[in-house]
């Protein structure tokens, strides 16, 4: 059974699959108006959200389905201390696939070892957010016309900036990507991003301190949102905040066939006075997010009983008790999962469930 938990779970193929059926989609709305009859979504999040559960439930609706779930699990038996397997073991009861969001890193993954229907990773703390690397997909396709040979700028929080992450990984297995970090001391994208993405699939990447310096070479802007939430020290929020704010004078600094998404929410960093400029294209990106979701509930389902769309084989979990991750927001430390580990190619350990380097004795 396929889930997405890590844009790497679907290949290079079934992405491009879901991306070319979300653009079907959009051209024929009424074709996929009933395909989800009678099938039932729910959305389980556990931190807050507006797109991307909206967006899943919409979604669900204009393809006939039937959404539930819950949008606050302080109101759910997860205040009883009711673990995220037990939860998604009940639910799989009474749903068809189960789209989750979570501050635990690992925890999707962790929930999707008992699970009966397929997990949809909706976020999961400043780990992974698939489901938005989609939408980023599309909306490059649709704004420019390819994914391949682009040079794109990741602004902001590249260090908890979920999206940024799966963005990056999702667009090393395209053709000609040249990746500019823009970002603080304090921001800058973690390591095992760097090591065993970048590096190990040979993308063209540089780290730069200004937007203006880069501006003139982008066809994508990705704009972010220092993640507040993430910051152990409030301090350190502060310094770092306002780093990078967008304006109108930046943005005559820039290519006149380029586009500049964010996730949102917006902060401070692009201010109003862009939203008029055509290449704007944030707002058509969250349009993009229920069309790419559509699209993916469609796959899941229909590759479900399909032995050839399973999850990739190429890792296996190696098991050691006798270390432990020693990241406090590891789905090992939260529920005790099991202490598995994988080995990059270069002999390093990683966390199975968060990616961490922090590994202890
Ligand atoms: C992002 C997220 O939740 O990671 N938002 C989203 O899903 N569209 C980005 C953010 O919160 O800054």
């Amino acid at each position: 059974m396929k889930h997405l938990i890590d844009p790497m779970d679907l290949t290079k193929e079934e992405t491009d699959q879901i991306v070319s059926l979300a653009e079907d989609i959009i051209a024929d709305r009424e074709k996929y108006q009933d395909i989800m009859a009678h099938r039932k979504l729910a959305t389980l999040f556990y931190e807050p959200s507006t797109r991307t559960r909206l967006s899943f439930t919409s979604a669900m609706m204009e393809l006939g389905g039937n959404v539930l779930g819950f949008s606050d699990a302080k109101n759910t038996s997860v205040s009883k201390g009711e673990t995220v397997q037990d939860t998604v073991r009940v639910v799989g009861c009474f749903v068809d696939v189960i789209a989750m969001r979570h501050h635990i890193e690992g925890a999707q993954l962790y929930a999707s070892e008992v699970s009966k229907v397929p997990i949809i990773n909706a976020g999961d703390g400043s780990h992974s957010h698939p489901t938005q690397t989609l939408t980023d997909l599309l909306t490059i396709k649709r704004e420019l016309g390819h994914i391949d040979n682009i040079t794109i700028g990741f602004c902001g929080d590249l260090r908890f900036g979920r999206t940024v992450h799966s963005l990056i990984k999702a667009l090393s297995r395209y053709k000609g990507i040249k990746v500019i970090l823009i970002a603080p001391d304090e921001l800058r994208l973690p390591d095992y991003i760097k090591q065993d993405v970048c590096d190990k699939c040979g993308i063209d990447y540089r780290e730069v301190k200004t937007i203006e310096e880069v501006m003139p070479e982008l066809d994508i802007l990705y704009m972010t949102r220092v993640q507040k939430e993430r910051f152990l020290d409030e301090e350190e929020f502060d310094r770092v905040k306002d780093s990078f704010v967008l304006d109108k004078a930046r943005m005559s600094l820039a290519r006149e066939k380029m586009a500049v998404l964010h996730p949102l929410p917006r902060v401070n960093e692009i201010l109003p006075e862009v939203d008029d400029d055509p290449r704007a294209a944030y707002f058509r990106q969250v349009e993009n997010g229920k069309f790419v979701r559509m699209a993916l509930i469609t796959k899941l389902l229909e590759w479900k009983d399909d032995p050839q769309h399973g999850m990739p084989e190429n890792q296996k979990p190696v098991p050691d008790p006798s270390r432990r991750c020693a990241n406090p927001k590891c789905i090992c430390n939260a529920e005790h999962a099991p202490r598995l580990f994988r080995r990059t190619d270069s002999g390093e350990l990683r966390c199975w469930y968060c990616d961490s380097k922090n590994i202890k004795e």
